[in-house]
């Protein structure tokens, strides 16, 4: 805000009296033109109307008083003039420039009346979800959670989990191997792992017994992608290792997570079948959850859906672990393990028929998972 005193008058014709109050006026308009705010407009008035240190104050005690007397007619209504310009025109349009910015501002600082941006809320992938799911079951029964890499050795993958070079049961697994490594002695080649298996190996390496753990992730197989197969999919992996486990605790535990998973009215059934790494192995069904066990297009009519392998920890591989973990001896602990696939558990749970749905990335599909 200028304050520039008000220069004195030397000539008092109605020319002169015309300037000098031209002048004011630009003077005033000036500083009003830069006013933006109530605080700014009450300066303003101030430093014009103010009673003691006013400009129009200073106007009236320079000009008025120091007019000749025929003069005082003409100065006197100019300067009533200036005044009245001052106070309705310039006050008025000023008052609602400054109330237009202080709304500006306050919106600028906080408008409850807007409705605001949406965002949309998040949502756990399918997958992610029931990967959870099946580890907050063993984790209730105080397993605690492992992983390792999903490019693993030869050796991890393979050969520790008593799949010997060249052994038939490698071609159950059809592996995506990391080109140009034939000069690396074959247990040291990587691979995409084809199971959540080798974190057993890698588990038992870095820790004694007893061990209970769970290993959830992702693995590789190179298997034509159909409705129920994908090349990459997603296992939980389970590891139990103590003194004096049995299958029954095998059973037990197993038919407990199937019911935790599926509802209490579930069954469990386990037929012999063959992995590697485990002796006995078996396969484990569950009763249709679709039927109730009465057969129908789902369980083919035979009333069971097979779900996942297990079996008791092989002592071969027990030999492997130790060579870094003497304790792992077979004459004092015994162990079981289990491996599921959580994009087959997953479309049991919420009906889904196809797999690549999980993949696909489509809005209308992950959205029914919110
Ligand atoms: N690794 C097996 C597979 O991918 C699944 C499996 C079966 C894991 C039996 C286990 C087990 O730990 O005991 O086919």
């Amino acid at each position: 805000m200028t304050n520039d005193s008000i220069p004195n008058l030397t000539a008092f014709d109605d020319e002169s009296l015309d300037k000098a109050f031209a002048e004011l006026r630009d003077q005033a308009k000036a500083v009003a033109d830069a006013v933006d705010s109530s605080e700014a407009l009450e300066a303003f008035r101030l430093s014009w109307l103010g009673r003691k240190q006013g400009r129009l104050n200073e106007v009236s005690s320079r000009w008025l008083k120091a007019a000749p007397p025929e003069a005082k007619k003409a100065l006197g209504q100019r300067f009533n003039e200036f005044k009245q310009f001052l106070l309705t025109e310039l006050l008025l349009e000023l008052d609602q420039r400054s109330k237009s910015a202080d709304a500006a501002l306050k919106a600028q600082a906080l408008d409850i009346t807007l409705p605001g941006t949406r965002r949309l809320l998040g949502a756990e992938h399918p997958i992610t979800r029931t990967m959870s799911e099946i580890v907050s079951v063993f984790a209730a029964l105080g397993y605690s959670v492992g992983v390792g890499p999903e490019v693993e050795t030869d050796y991890y993958n393979f050969e520790s989990m008593n799949f010997p070079p060249g052994h038939p049961a490698r071609d159950t697994q059809d592996t995506l191997v990391i080109a140009s490594q034939e000069r690396k002695p074959l247990r040291d080649r990587l691979l995409l792992r084809t199971h959540t298996s080798p974190v057993q190996m890698r588990t038992m390496e870095l820790e004694p017994p007893p061990v209970r753990i769970v290993i959830p992730g992702k693995v590789h197989r190179n298997d034509a992608a159909d409705a129920t197969h994908s090349p990459i999919f997603h296992q939980v992996e389970g590891l139990c290792v103590d003194t004096h486990i049995t299958f029954s605790h095998l059973k037990g535990t197993l038919d407990h997570a199937m019911k935790a998973l599926f509802g209490s009215a579930v069954k469990t059934r386990f037929f012999p079948s063959f992995f590697p790494f485990t002796e006995p192995s078996a396969d484990v069904q569950i009763s249709c959850i679709f039927c109730g066990g009465k057969g129908c297009r789902k369980c083919k009519q035979s009333g069971w859906i097979e779900l996942l392998g297990c079996g008791m920890v092989d002592p071969a591989v027990f030999a492997f672990a130790r060579e870094k973990q003497p304790a792992y001896d077979p004459k004092k602990i015994s162990g079981f393990a289990f491996g599921m696939g959580v994009e087959r558990i997953a479309m049991m749970k919420y009906g889904i028929s196809e797999i690549g749905q999980f993949y696909a990335g489509d809005m209308r599909f992950l959205s029914l998972f919110v």
